[in-house]
């Protein structure tokens, strides 16, 4: 009991995100839904169960990118710590916050340890990871924020010696201007010299690339598949999840992965809360999430374009992802 209530004083989590169905997703769901390739935004993927599927995606042996970039982070935590002074760690789309807790360690190590600001759009998520890191690092303060980056970014709680973190390749589920737009976002509230670690997954073999999104235990069709019942759960629609497939390949021109959904069969499906019925023919497809692989020219010249410089660039030992220390400049 002690304990517990102990554990929960060093907890608060603001939940932004509640209203999903606000006049503004409505619409814009709508204006996706009736492209020439209909689209639904990758934010859907998350609830309690697509969460789950992610976090089963991470240890899959075809999806390598979370053990390189956790192996990244064993081998220099030391030194990013060391290197940022950093105290505070905020965290933009944490999830299960697994590997941020490399980082943790190595601040608990230094003794330096404060704060950690989970930020996400899934509720269950910021909970979960909240509590168990409240119980695992004694001490630690945690300030979940239960948003989305378009909309909730300026809710963070303010803070001193931070380092920003948006790892886990979250970049890569936006195209390069939206990239652009969201970095400006985080860049904007930063002081001159705040730090910012970025991970990014990396252009290689299209074959080790297509299996990541194709594991053969089909768990990323299941997580793909998902995004419909979501749907339907928050805008009345039916979407017959049955009726649909999984298909991923890697667009060579863009360098990046994207997933649909392929119409098994023609059908109909009616959006209640949109007051939209659409046809579909069978083969048709949805587009459900892009996910880009960069050069590390691509990075720095992002980066740079948002308000950041490239202090370090750090790569697995086999060159599949990298992770970018930038600085905030002037
Ligand atoms: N950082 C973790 C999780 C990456 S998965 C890792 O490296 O494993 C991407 C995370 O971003 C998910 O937890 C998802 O819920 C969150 N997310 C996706 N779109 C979001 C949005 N628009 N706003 C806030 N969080 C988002
Ligand atoms: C969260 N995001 C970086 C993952 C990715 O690799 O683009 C989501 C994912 N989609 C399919 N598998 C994993």
């Amino acid at each position: 009991m002690e304990a517990g209530s102990g554990l929960e004083a060093r907890i608060t989590i603001d939940v932004l995100a509640t209203e999903r169905h606000l006049e503004r997703e409505r619409e814009e769901l709508r204006a996706l839904l009736t492209r020439s390739l209909p689209r639904i935004p990758s934010r859907y993927f998350y609830d309690a169960k697509g969460s789950r599927l992610f976090d089963e995606i991470t240890r899959l042996p075809e999806y390598y990118l979370t053990r390189a970039e956790a192996a990244i982070l064993e081998r220099h935590a030391g030194r990013i710590v060391e290197g940022t002074g950093a105290a505070e760690l905020v965290e933009l789309g944490s999830g299960s916050s697994t590997k941020t807790r490399i980082l943790l360690d190595a601040m608990a190590h230094a003794r330096r340890l404060r704060r950690y600001v989970p930020f996400d759009v899934s509720e269950t998520a910021v909970r979960a990871a909240a509590r168990e890191l409240a119980e695992r690092y004694p001490g630690l303060t945690i300030h979940g924020v239960v948003g989305e980056f378009d909309r909730h970014l300026g809710h963070i709680p303010p803070g001193e010696r931070r380092l920003v973190l948006l790892i886990g390749s979250t970049i890569g589920n936006f195209d390069l201007p939206e990239a652009a737009a969201l970095l400006k976002k985080i860049a904007r509230p930063m002081a001159t010299g705040d730090f910012f670690l970025l991970g990014v997954d990396l252009v290689k073999d299209v074959h080790v690339l297509e299996a990541a999104y194709n594991d053969s235990q089909g768990v990323t069709a299941r997580f793909n598949l998902n995004i419909l019942r979501v749907v339907n759960a928050t805008f009345g629609a039916d979407f017959d999840v049955e009726g649909w497939t999984h298909r991923a390949f890697y667009n060579t021109e863009r360098d990046w992965i994207e997933m649909r959904l392929v119409a098994r069969h023609s059908q109909r499906v009616r959006l209640d809360d949109l007051d939209l019925e659409l046809e579909f023919a069978a083969g048709d497809e949805i587009l459900t999430e892009i996910s880009s692989k960069y050069r590390r020219s691509v990075v720095d010249d992002l980066l740079t374009e948002c308000g950041f410089a490239i202090q370090s660039w750090i790569t697995d030992e086999d060159g599949l992802f990298a992770l970018a220390l930038a600085r905030r400049v002037d």
